[in-house]
């Protein structure tokens, strides 16, 4: 595997290896991505096959613009129109019906997930190769979700190429929101929140949440156990290693201290860009349990509380 800066060459390297059907490992916004050709079989294979990901597990496509956006979807949602013109680029992934002559794409259902990623490297690297491009996290199912190139290359050894495009900015997944029926459903809570969302189309169903139009669609990939750390991960109301065999690590955040713990910032989104990051220095450390914390049991700290919630899954 090789690590190249995102400047012209690293970016010429990057085009070709996708040209040949392989896969380059890229900067977003939200996460880095593990990016192939959409359109070709054999690179989108090789996605699976390096990350380990389940074969019914879709995966998002990421595009330069609305038209390529529209171009891949059967038709356009208003309500797609209007997150689109108010979020695009940014860390909102939309589900739209997916054109009828598009097969694969990670899955053979009836939608698509699409976004623009707010990502210079990302934009760029989607001009220049011209492809829309199919990216999951870059890093092995079901763990932890890298937000620097180097968390790649410990998770991915085998990708032939990573743009180091430096630390993730979100540093948690985009906001999955599914936009075919009457009203928009959430799928994945994420970087960008409920509601900023709500702003623009007034209500947004919960994942679990009535009525149901039609077939009600729920996001394949969120499997119960996911973005998890080789370590245990407890979440817990107050921090008390008595009875814990093994060394233990704490994860607090600000205003919620514990001596000798790891600790975010006390702001959802300050915490979210940090999580990752902790949890894979954690795991580095070698502890056998990570102890965290519980966040407020607010919206604003919805996407956290999913993804720890994941991690702690068995
Ligand atoms: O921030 C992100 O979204 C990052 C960066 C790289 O863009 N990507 C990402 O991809 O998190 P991944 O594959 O780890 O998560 C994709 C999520 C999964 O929960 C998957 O099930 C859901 O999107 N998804 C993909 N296609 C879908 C579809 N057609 N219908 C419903 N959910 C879909
Ligand atoms: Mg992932």
């Amino acid at each position: 595997m090789t690590v190249v800066s995102p400047d012209a060459e690293g970016l010429r390297r990057a085009v070709e290896v996708l040209r040949a059907e392989s896969v380059v490992a890229f900067p977003t916004e939200t996460v880095y991505g593990l990016g192939a050709n959409a359109f070709s079989e054999r690179a989108v294979a090789e996605i699976y096959r390096l990350k380990r990901r389940p074969s019914w597990n879709p995966l998002i496509v990421h595009v330069a613009n609305v038209e390529a956006a529209r171009g891949l979807a059967e038709s356009w949602p208003g309500t797609a129109n209007e997150l689109a013109a108010q979020f695009w680029p940014g860390p909102l992934t939309l589900v739209v019906p997916r054109a009828r002559r598009l097969e694969g794409v990670g899955a053979s259902n009836d939608t698509i997930a699409i976004r623009i990623p707010a990502h210079e490297v990302a934009l760029r690297l989607l001009e220049a190769s011209g492809l829309p491009l199919a990216a999951p996290s870059a890093n092995r199912s079901e763990s932890i979700s890298p937000t620097t190139a180097e968390h790649v290359l410990r998770s991915l050894p085998d990708v032939p190429l990573v743009l180091d495009g430096g630390p993730a900015s979100w540093g948690i997944e985009s906001t999955v929101v599914d936009v075919t029926g009457e009203t928009p459903r959430l799928l994945r809570p994420g970087a960008l929140p409920l509601r900023a969302i709500r702003d623009v189309v007034g209500l947004i169903l919960l994942p679990d949440e009535g009525p149901a139009d039609g077939a009600v669609r729920s996001s394949p990939g969120m499997s119960r156990r996911h973005y998890a750390p080789r370590a245990t991960l407890r979440l817990v109301k107050e921090v008390d290693q008595t009875g814990l065999s093994g060394p233990v690590g704490v994860l607090t955040y600000e205003g919620a201290d514990v001596e000798g713990a790891e600790v975010l910032s006390a702001d959802p989104r300050e915490y979210a860009a940090d999580l990752y990051a902790a949890l894979h220095r954690l795991d580095d450390a070698g502890v056998a349990t990570i102890l965290v914390r519980e966040p407020p049991q607010t919206e604003d700290w919805l996407a956290v509380r999913d993804r720890l919630g994941r991690a702690a899954a068995k």
